[in-house]
Protein backbone atom coordinates (compact mmCIF):
# COMPACT_ATOMS: atom_id res chain seq x y z
CA UNK A 1 0.00 0.00 0.00
CA UNK A 2 2.84 2.49 0.73
CA UNK A 3 4.70 1.71 -2.43
CA UNK A 4 1.10 2.29 -4.51
CA UNK A 5 0.75 5.64 -2.50
CA UNK A 6 4.14 6.36 -3.49
CA UNK A 7 3.80 5.27 -6.69
CA UNK A 8 0.60 7.80 -7.05
CA UNK A 9 2.77 10.74 -5.65
CA UNK A 10 5.70 10.78 -8.09
CA UNK A 11 2.63 10.34 -11.27
CA UNK A 12 1.16 13.48 -9.72
CA UNK A 13 2.92 15.74 -8.56
CA UNK A 14 4.09 18.96 -10.88
CA UNK A 15 7.51 19.16 -10.16
CA UNK A 16 10.17 16.45 -10.98
CA UNK A 17 10.79 14.61 -8.29
CA UNK A 18 13.64 11.97 -7.82
CA UNK A 19 15.24 9.61 -5.02
CA UNK A 20 18.16 8.50 -4.44
CA UNK A 21 19.83 6.01 -1.61
CA UNK A 22 23.46 7.24 0.42
CA UNK A 23 25.21 5.74 -2.74
CA UNK A 24 23.39 8.11 -5.11
CA UNK A 25 21.53 5.11 -6.75
CA UNK A 26 18.33 6.20 -8.24
CA UNK A 27 15.13 4.56 -6.98
CA UNK A 28 12.40 6.90 -7.68
CA UNK A 29 11.62 9.15 -10.88
CA UNK A 30 8.91 11.06 -11.33
CA UNK A 31 6.56 11.42 -14.09
CA UNK A 32 7.59 14.89 -14.46
CA UNK A 33 11.31 13.98 -14.09
CA UNK A 34 10.87 11.66 -17.01
CA UNK A 35 9.72 14.71 -19.18
CA UNK A 36 12.18 17.09 -18.03
CA UNK A 37 15.13 14.60 -18.50
CA UNK A 38 13.73 12.71 -21.07
CA UNK A 39 14.74 9.57 -19.81
CA UNK A 40 12.10 6.98 -18.39
CA UNK A 41 12.38 6.00 -14.99
CA UNK A 42 12.92 2.16 -15.66
CA UNK A 43 16.00 3.11 -17.49
CA UNK A 44 17.59 5.04 -14.69
CA UNK A 45 16.36 2.70 -11.52
CA UNK A 46 20.28 1.92 -9.90
CA UNK A 47 22.54 4.56 -12.33
CA UNK A 48 23.72 7.24 -10.18
CA UNK A 49 22.35 10.78 -10.25
CA UNK A 50 25.12 12.07 -11.49
CA UNK A 51 24.20 10.87 -15.27
CA UNK A 52 21.42 14.18 -14.93
CA UNK A 53 24.55 17.10 -14.53
CA UNK A 54 27.08 18.51 -17.08
CA UNK A 55 30.70 16.52 -16.02
CA UNK A 56 31.50 19.70 -14.06
CA UNK A 57 29.44 18.53 -11.24
CA UNK A 58 29.08 14.66 -12.31
CA UNK A 59 32.76 13.58 -11.48
CA UNK A 60 32.26 14.89 -8.27
CA UNK A 61 28.41 14.41 -6.75
CA UNK A 62 29.91 11.19 -4.80
CA UNK A 63 32.27 13.05 -3.56
CA UNK A 64 29.57 15.72 -2.45
CA UNK A 65 27.13 13.09 -0.67
CA UNK A 66 30.14 11.26 1.00
CA UNK A 67 31.81 14.49 2.39
CA UNK A 68 27.69 14.96 3.94
CA UNK A 69 27.69 11.50 4.94
CA UNK A 70 31.12 12.05 6.90
CA UNK A 71 30.37 15.62 7.82
CA UNK A 72 26.95 16.26 8.37
CA UNK A 73 27.47 19.39 6.73
CA UNK A 74 24.72 20.57 4.63
CA UNK A 75 25.68 22.59 1.74
CA UNK A 76 21.92 21.78 -0.03
CA UNK A 77 19.97 20.06 2.09
CA UNK A 78 17.26 22.44 3.72
CA UNK A 79 19.15 25.46 1.72
CA UNK A 80 18.57 24.89 -1.92
CA UNK A 81 21.05 25.74 -5.17
CA UNK A 82 20.10 26.84 -8.62
CA UNK A 83 22.31 24.25 -10.47
CA UNK A 84 22.48 22.97 -14.35
CA UNK A 85 20.80 20.08 -14.94
CA UNK A 86 21.61 18.00 -18.25
CA UNK A 87 18.82 15.88 -20.40
CA UNK A 88 19.29 12.37 -22.43
CA UNK A 89 20.01 14.66 -25.46
CA UNK A 90 23.06 16.38 -23.81
CA UNK A 91 21.28 19.84 -23.27
CA UNK A 92 21.64 21.78 -20.27
CA UNK A 93 19.20 23.88 -18.19
CA UNK A 94 18.83 25.87 -14.81
CA UNK A 95 17.31 24.41 -12.48
CA UNK A 96 16.14 24.66 -8.79
CA UNK A 97 17.08 22.16 -6.53
CA UNK A 98 16.00 21.51 -3.14
CA UNK A 99 17.06 18.03 -1.08
CA UNK A 100 15.29 16.29 1.75
CA UNK A 101 16.66 13.68 3.89
CA UNK A 102 14.68 10.79 5.64
CA UNK A 103 15.58 7.59 6.94
CA UNK A 104 14.63 4.73 4.68
CA UNK A 105 14.15 0.76 5.73
CA UNK A 106 17.35 0.21 4.23
CA UNK A 107 19.42 3.16 5.09
CA UNK A 108 19.26 7.01 4.17
CA UNK A 109 17.12 8.30 1.23
CA UNK A 110 17.30 11.49 -0.38
CA UNK A 111 14.70 13.19 -1.97
CA UNK A 112 15.08 15.91 -4.61
CA UNK A 113 12.80 18.44 -5.45
CA UNK A 114 14.08 19.88 -9.19
CA UNK A 115 12.13 23.05 -10.97
CA UNK A 116 12.74 23.95 -14.25
CA UNK A 117 13.68 27.22 -14.74
CA UNK A 118 14.41 27.77 -18.12
CA UNK A 119 10.70 29.46 -18.36
CA UNK A 120 11.50 32.05 -15.93
CA UNK A 121 14.96 32.67 -18.14
CA UNK A 122 12.57 33.31 -20.83
CA UNK A 123 9.87 35.39 -19.03
CA UNK A 124 12.96 37.71 -17.26
CA UNK A 125 14.57 37.66 -20.97
CA UNK A 126 10.92 39.50 -22.44
CA UNK A 127 10.63 41.50 -19.38
CA UNK A 128 13.65 43.02 -20.39
CA UNK A 129 13.06 43.55 -24.09
CA UNK A 130 10.15 45.25 -23.13
CA UNK A 131 11.39 47.75 -20.52
C1 LIG B 1 25.27 17.88 -3.04
C2 LIG B 1 24.88 19.31 -7.66
C3 LIG B 1 20.97 16.56 -8.24
C4 LIG B 1 21.48 14.96 -3.68
C5 LIG B 1 25.43 18.56 -4.23
C6 LIG B 1 26.35 19.64 -4.42
C7 LIG B 1 26.25 20.06 -5.72
C8 LIG B 1 25.25 19.23 -6.34
C9 LIG B 1 27.00 21.17 -6.44
C10 LIG B 1 27.24 20.10 -3.26
C11 LIG B 1 27.99 21.31 -3.43
C12 LIG B 1 28.90 21.67 -2.31
O1 LIG B 1 29.60 20.82 -1.77
O2 LIG B 1 28.91 22.87 -2.05
C13 LIG B 1 23.80 18.66 -8.22
C14 LIG B 1 23.37 18.85 -9.59
C15 LIG B 1 22.28 18.09 -9.76
C16 LIG B 1 22.02 17.41 -8.49
C17 LIG B 1 24.05 19.74 -10.64
C18 LIG B 1 21.52 18.01 -11.05
C19 LIG B 1 20.80 16.99 -11.45
C20 LIG B 1 20.72 15.95 -7.02
C21 LIG B 1 19.56 15.16 -6.72
C22 LIG B 1 19.70 14.72 -5.43
C23 LIG B 1 20.96 15.23 -4.94
C24 LIG B 1 18.40 14.92 -7.67
C25 LIG B 1 18.78 13.88 -4.58
C26 LIG B 1 17.79 13.14 -5.04
C27 LIG B 1 22.57 15.60 -3.13
C28 LIG B 1 23.03 15.37 -1.76
C29 LIG B 1 24.13 16.21 -1.57
C30 LIG B 1 24.30 16.93 -2.83
C31 LIG B 1 22.44 14.40 -0.77
C32 LIG B 1 24.97 16.35 -0.28
C33 LIG B 1 24.25 17.10 0.80
C34 LIG B 1 24.41 18.62 0.80
O3 LIG B 1 25.36 19.13 0.16
O4 LIG B 1 23.61 19.29 1.48
N1 LIG B 1 24.76 18.34 -5.41
N2 LIG B 1 22.99 17.77 -7.59
N3 LIG B 1 21.55 15.98 -5.93
N4 LIG B 1 23.35 16.53 -3.74
FE1 LIG B 1 23.22 17.08 -5.68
Amino acid sequence: ARERHLQSILATVPDAMIVIDERGRITSFSAAAERLFGYGESELLGRNVSCLMPRADSIRHDEYIGHYLETGERRIIGIGRIVVGQRRDGSTFPMELSVGEAGGPEGRIFTGFIRDLTEKEHDELRLKELQ
